[in-house]
């Protein structure tokens, strides 16, 4: 029997090819050039297995061509790339990387925060742009962060991450929305409360966006949401774009509306809105949270450890749906 093959969709550590050359057959894109749908599926024809990064298209006119495909395994937590349920009506498993970004990510949420706040950004340009001449007492004043109150949307791991650094590190009043309140020791371990998301908007003074995307939390933040901000707050997104309505948000960080506000992720991201690339008040970051390179390659080694648990063991280790594995059984194997 052969080993299976599967495909790596983006230029990755070549440690992680090598691991995944011990078990599979491997085509890797090195060269880094993003695969077109038509590319993609000409690359899958025959292959057990895609590692994906999350930005990769899996749908059901991709799935019908790429009979022999078995499972898609995103080195990313999110994976709103995936259309599940085309993939499970296909018997593809897809499988995500929870948990070991969870810390590197909170830190940079709260990064963007304090950089957002106390306008980091802006005073960097203002002092490269040879503009600081001297002192003065309201030189870029910014929001208060410690004692304030941080209201974070979508509390899995990384809203509580983000709690904990802002309750126990800021002494800052947390309250949270989800679609499903914690329990309660996982509560006071955030020292966070649960509040309605319309209560959550109205009190927050810094906004942090922490929930998946799907068709449901499209735009959970647009002008209606926005309108209900208190005044000079701050928004952070780094959750996903598609989230936060980019156009009303330029619009309210344009009029004032908000202070400020940091983004890590847009609607038609590498693309930024322009009206987003022309407000000052904005700190944007190239979708980064999760970057730093230890975190990087643990996230990269738990989709090549489920691709080789699936195809290999025959069990993954995070699946996103429930495949009967019989329904697309691999011939090379
Ligand atoms: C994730 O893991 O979903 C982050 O956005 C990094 O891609």
């Amino acid at each position: 029997m052969g080993k299976p093959a599967i495909a790596i969709a983006r230029a990755i550590f070549p440690q992680i090819i090598e691991r995944l050359q011990i078990h599979f057959e491997v085509l890797a894109n090195q060269s880094d050039e993003l695969w077109s749908q038509p590319q993609m599926i000409e690359k899958l024809r025959g292959r057990a297995g895609l590692f994906a990064t999350g930005t990769e298209r899996i749908d059901a006119a991709l799935l019908s061509e790429c009979p022999h495909l078995e499972i898609c395994a995103n080195m990313s937590v999110g994976y709103n790339n995936f259309d599940l349920q085309a993939m499970s009506a296909a018997g593809v498993v897809g499988t995500n990387a929870p948990g070991v970004l969870t810390e590197t990510t909170a830190d940079f949420g709260f990064a963007l925060l304090m950089a957002t706040a106390r306008r980091v950004t802006e005073g960097e340009h203002f002092l490269r742009g040879g503009h600081w001449t001297r002192w003065a007492y309201d030189l870029f004043a910014g929001a208060e962060v410690h004692g304030s109150t941080l209201g974070i949307l979508g509390m899995g791991r990384i809203g509580q991450g983000i709690a904990r650094r802002g309750a126990h590190g800021f002494g800052m009043r947390v309250i949270y929305h989800n679609r499903s309140r914690l329990d309660a020791a996982t509560e006071e371990q955030c020292k966070a409360r649960f509040v309605g998301k319309e209560e959550l908007l109205r009190t927050a003074d810094h906004l942090v966006l922490v929930l998946p995307y799907s068709a449901q939390s499209h735009h959970a933040i647009g002008a209606a949401e926005i309108a209900l901000m208190k005044p000079g707050a701050t928004l952070i997104n780094i959750a996903r774009g598609g989230i936060v309505d980019d156009a009303a948000l330029a619009a309210a960080l344009k009029s004032g509306k908000l202070a400020a506000a940091g983004l890590d992720v847009f609607e038609g991201e590498p693309q930024v809105h322009p009206d987003l690339l022309s407000v000052p008040n904005v700190v944007l970051t190239p979708h980064i949270a999760s970057a730093t390179l230890p975190t990087r390659l643990a996230m990269a080694n738990l989709a090549a450890d489920n691709l080789i648990a699936h195809l290999v063991n025959g069990t993954p280790l995070t699946p996103l749906n429930a495949v009967r594995r019989d329904r697309r059984p691999f011939d090379g194997r």
